[in-house]
């Protein structure tokens, strides 16, 4: 369990010698090209040193655009942030990876990255489509590859240098055990919804006994009901530790070990994000004992199809 003063700044380091993640990370699933370069500066500027981008975003050219801007400002070299993206479903083809991988950087205006994941364990019909879809509106999946076939041309991408880091988005622990035991190179990441809704205490367990960083999405509750902001427990440990639910929040995500994303379009809210500090360790164990609600707010795990799940009042 971590405990600093020095939350913000906490890292964790990557099983293949390639360094350190930072913690406390910068997500960029913002639909709004505008919006997206805009955060992604604001976040930059209030500390973040880690983005989190995806193909399947369709905005990896905007979080280029502010990065270029950044980095020639001066103030922030690209060594200094740690940046991520992800390959969507439709190119889990061996053959398509080194493109689909390339196109990322050329639109991220970038010569390396410091993370790729398979966005999701689903492979989809291979082509141009991110939604394949046939004539009834259902997914075209692809049984002509396998993860491991995706992964290993994952590896071919490290060992070319281009990328330094390699690991898991959207999956169980028999996917991040099967890719563990038959990888040559083991995922540094695995990158899942993770909250005081929905611990994933086991898969964090094995994550952390193999020296594998688990990664924790929607640490938020991605403005989903029910609303983890709102919840008595996370409300009155703020109130009683003179902090906002969402820095109560963050803060118990690293104190427990994992390294997280949280997205904001809002300035004040991005600078609020980058303020975190630790939390008392009895908080913790309350946060982590007394919440007893389990909740997915994403059902992307279930069948490759992001999107977060509408819940009506009272649902
Ligand atoms: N692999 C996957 O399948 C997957 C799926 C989902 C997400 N992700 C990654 O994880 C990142 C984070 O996920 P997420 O968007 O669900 O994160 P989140 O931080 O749980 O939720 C973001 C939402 O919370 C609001 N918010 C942010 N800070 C707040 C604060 N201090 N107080 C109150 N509300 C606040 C934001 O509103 P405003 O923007 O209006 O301020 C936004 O609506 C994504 O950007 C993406 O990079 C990956």
């Amino acid at each position: 369990m971590v405990e600093s003063d020095n939350l913000r700044h906490t890292t964790f380091p990557l099983n293949n010698g390639s360094g350190a993640i930072p913690a406390l990370g910068f997500g960029t699933l913002i639909p709004d090209p505008v919006a997206t370069r805009t955060a992604t500066r604001a976040a930059l500027e209030a500390g973040f040193r880690l983005l989190d981008a995806s193909e399947r975003y369709r905005n990896e050219q905007e979080v280029g655009e502010a990065l270029r801007e950044v980095f020639e400002a001066g103030e922030i070299k690209r060594e200094d942030v740690f940046i991520a993206t992800k390959l969507w479903n439709n190119n889990h083809r061996p053959e398509r990876v080194k493109p689909a991988f390339e196109a990322s950087l050329r639109r991220l205006r970038l010569d390396y990255v410091d993370l790729y994941l398979i966005h999701t364990p689903f492979a989809f019909q291979p082509g141009d489509e991110q939604d394949p879809r046939d004539a009834n509106g259902n997914v075209i999946y692809d049984d002509g590859v396998t993860l491991l076939d995706t992964w290993r041309a994952l590896e071919g991408l490290v060992d070319e240098g281009k990328c330094r880091a390699i690991g898991l988005s959207d999956v169980g622990l028999g996917h991040t055990q099967e890719v563990f035991e038959a990888g040559r190179i083991k995922p540094a990441v695995v990158h899942v919804e993770s909250h005081p809704y929905l611990p994933q205490w086991e898969l964090l367990d094995y994550c952390r006994t193999n020296g594998i960083v688990m990664q924790a999405f929607a640490a938020l509750g991605h403005s989903s009901e029910p609303n983890l902001l709102a919840d008595p427990v996370i409300t009155a440990i703020a109130g009683r530790v003179n902090k906002t639910p969402a820095q109560v929040l963050l803060a118990w995500a690293i104190q427990r070990g994992t390294a997280l994303l949280t997205t904001s379009k809002t300035p004040a809210r991005i600078k609020e994000n980058f303020d975190v500090s630790a939390l008392p360790h009895d908080a913790v164990q309350e946060i982590s004992d007394g919440i007893k609600l389990r909740v997915r707010f994403n059902a992307v795990v279930e069948t490759g199809v992001p999107g977060f799940i509408p819940r009506g009042k009272g649902s």
